[in-house]
């Protein structure tokens, strides 16, 4: 290799915007991963004014950058000859299904076609095939406007706005494709009847942009309301399968911050290789994971994020999680979402990891899936989704809370929609609203939240699986608690849920 060839590769990688001063030997790029290194050179130089020169200074300046990167740690799995797992033995079953966007523009009318699909779709939710006493009786809001005072209406609509009147009532305007409907929640008080208590109690519920059916009477301008019902899931018997396997679920994993719980992560590693006393009767059933989002920590997600990195290198934090995942044998098969600290685009529906991301990886039994995705294993059907949404919604439901995710997660479910409030979380403007839950899941798993939570809402299993991460300082200011390095495995023969804590095997 002739001397300077490196040197000249470097050269050629940062394409003339940045000279390599003559001092700059072979020596010193020895080693080195050169596109790597160019990608840093041009950040240190991003905003520099004057003629750039890249000399032996500059270069030890940058290279110490990266020696004070903390290396990732090497986790070596020992697998015991005698572990012969029941997972081994049976025939992996799994289907995927991708939510994606229709691309339009984010024109007006573009969002008009996303809102009305999303009422529409919602709507048929309402229809006389569910079985309410709504059934065949609903009317559309224009036609109810010709009813005289008493009469019984029955309408669907899409919240436009919620307010409490002077006297504490609350008044929601609904709206349709005719028109908009002024519906009055009378405020409980102590003579009110039970149903009423239980009825604002319910309308408080009510947020923006969602759809729902209320029944009233019609006095004067507006509907006094007698009930109200959200789209819903129905209620049926768990899903149980005849196969004893398990489903573990991870999230929030966060390779590459400085909080990332590696040595937990390492022991769970272990324990599916059976390494690991501690409950190998679940470990030996595991035969799919899903992940659901935050896999790595990201770049540049909030300011100042890189004094938390411990792997400033996107690429490199997802070649770190790779090799940890490599680790988990091939009967397993694991199921990768992203969330809102992956390198994919953060409006939702986001794509799956794509090759751009994570170069040279050809493991068949880890598999990529956008966010939210549908992940049929084994016969059980899990809606995975990371969970960003739930911000919003803690935020607006009254009862909700970052302690108790199950609680969010019914309420999204009851509203067969993941992200129902428009504006706090992005999405992509699409034809379609991609976010409705058109199937109903016998699974739904999030993260986000990095609280552990689990519950069972019409048959459907609800599972938060917290995260790897320790507390971060954001959360400290928060009072948020995390439940970090406990894992939910769910046994589908048995149906049951069980956490395997990592902070004390
Ligand atoms: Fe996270």
């Amino acid at each position: 290799m002739p001397d300077s060839q490196l040197v000249a590769d470097l050269a050629g990688r940062l394409s003339g915007k940045i000279i390599v001063s003559s001092d700059v030997t072979q020596s010193e790029l020895e080693n080195l991963d050169l596109e790597a290194l160019s990608t840093k050179v041009l950040k240190y130089f991003e905003g520099r004014d004057g003629i750039k020169v890249l000399d032996r200074e500059t270069l030890k300046k940058i290279l110490w950058v990266q020696v004070e990167e903390k290396a990732p740690m090497q986790i070596e799995i020992s697998k015991p000859l005698d572990y012969k797992p029941l997972a081994k033995d049976l025939d992996a079953e799994y289907r995927i299904r991708n939510i994606e966007a229709e691309h339009t523009d984010s024109s007006v009318n573009a969002f008009a076609s996303y809102f009305n699909d999303r009422f529409d779709r919602l709507r048929e939710f309402f229809g006389s095939a569910r079985g309410t006493s709504l059934g065949s009786m609903l009317n559309s809001i224009e036609s109810v406007k010709q009813y005289t005072t008493g009469r019984e209406v029955s309408i669907v609509g899409m919240v436009y706005d919620k307010a409490i009147t002077k006297n504490g009532h609350l008044l929601v305007t609904l709206e349709d494709e005719t028109a908009s409907a002024k519906i009055l929640f009378v405020k409980s008080s102590r003579e009110n009847s039970r149903d009423t208590l239980d009825l604002f109690e319910s309308a408080k519920r009510i947020i923006s942009d969602e759809v729902i059916a209320v029944r009233g009477k019609i006095s004067g301008g507006l509907i006094i309301a007698n009930m109200i019902l959200w789209p819903d899931i129905p209620i049926r018997p768990r899903k149980k399968t005849e196969e004893d396997t398990a489903i573990a679920f991870l999230s929030d994993i966060h390779v590459g911050s400085k909080l990332f719980m590696e040595k937990q992560f390492a022991r769970f590693l272990s324990w599916i290789n059976g390494d690991v006393d501690y409950r190998r009767d679940i470990a030996e059933k595991v035969k799919y994971i899903v992940a659901s989002g935050d896999l790595v920590d990201g770049i540049g997600v909030y300011p100042n994020q890189d004094k938390e990195l411990s792997i400033p290198d996107i690429y490199k934090q997802y070649s770190v999680l790779l090799d940890y995942l490599s680790t988990i044998p091939d009967y397993i098969h694991v199921f990768l979402l992203p969330g809102n600290h992956d390198a994919v685009r953060r409006a939702e529906p986001q794509p799956a990891l794509g090759k751009d991301l994570i170069k040279e990886f050809s493991r068949s039994n880890i598999h990529f899936v956008t966010d939210p995705g549908y992940v049929t294993v084994g016969g059980i059907k899990v809606l995975g989704y990371h969970g960003t949404s739930l911000d919003s919604v803690i935020q607006a439901v009254p009862g909700c809370s970052y302690s108790k995710p199950q609680i969010a997660m019914t309420e999204v479910l009851k509203r067969r929609h993941l992200s129902p409030i428009y504006g706090d979380n992005p999405i992509v403007p699409s034809k379609k609203d991609p976010m409705i839950i058109d199937e109903v899941p016998d699974i739904l798993h999030m993260g986000h939240v990095h609280k552990n939570g689990d519950s069972d809402y019409h048959g459907t299993l609800i599972v938060n699986s917290g995260t790897w991460q320790a507390r971060t300082g954001y959360q400290v200011k928060l009072g948020h608690i995390p439940s970090p390095a406990v894992l939910p495995v769910y046994e589908t023969k048995g149906m049951t849920l069980s956490t395997v804590d990592f902070n004390t095997v």
